[in-house]
């Protein structure tokens, strides 16, 4: 069984995740809008990644007996000022994120609930996956420039990506 201070604060990581979602189909978005088809692909598997974070914490605390509350998801961001612009966002985004988890890691170690703490730890290597990824995009794009054959080269890169979640929790 959950215990209160964990069952509110995985039900507030399940909303930082929806609103993750929701902040990358906003991006997806604009780039669709920008004529970057490729980055918006990437952003619509992103997108599918975030809700299966959020659904993979419900789950968890439903399995544990615990109550999940949903709540609002903020309104993301429209516009973005360049490709860059959006990427340096979704890095900043993802360090908040780890930010939380590792929050989380430290009350479950706190409270001594191990199966919390377990369950987390994919959580912790995820967010190392995420940060690299963006920050490998960042610099990418640093070395384009203004040069849009490497834009043109690099979204076709993007678009490549699909979203495959992992055999355990089909949420
Ligand atoms: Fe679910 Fe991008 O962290």
């Amino acid at each position: 069984m959950l215990n209160k201070k964990l069952e509110k604060s995985l039900n507030d990581q399940i909303n930082a995740e929806f609103y993750s979602s929701y902040l990358y189909l906003a991006m997806g978005a604009h780039f669709e809008a920008a004529g970057l088809p490729g980055c918006a692909k990437w952003m619509q598997a992103q997108t599918q990644e975030e809700w299966y974070h959020g659904m993979r914490i419900y789950r968890f605390v439903l399995e544990r007996g615990g109550r999940v509350e949903l709540k609002a998801i903020a309104a993301p961001p429209a516009r973005w000022v360049s490709p860059l612009a959006v990427f340096e966002n979704v890095l900043a985004h993802e360090h908040k994120i780890t930010g939380l988890i590792n929050g989380l890691v430290d009350l479950a170690f706190k409270e001594r609930d191990h199966a919390t703490n377990i369950f987390l730890q994919w959580f912790v290597s995820e967010q190392v996956e995420e940060e690299a990824a963006a920050s490998a995009i960042i610099g990418k794009l640093k070395l384009i420039g203004k040069e849009s054959g490497g834009l043109f080269a690099l979204d076709n890169e993007l678009g490549q990506r699909l979203f495959t979640p992992p055999p355990r929790a089909q949420a």
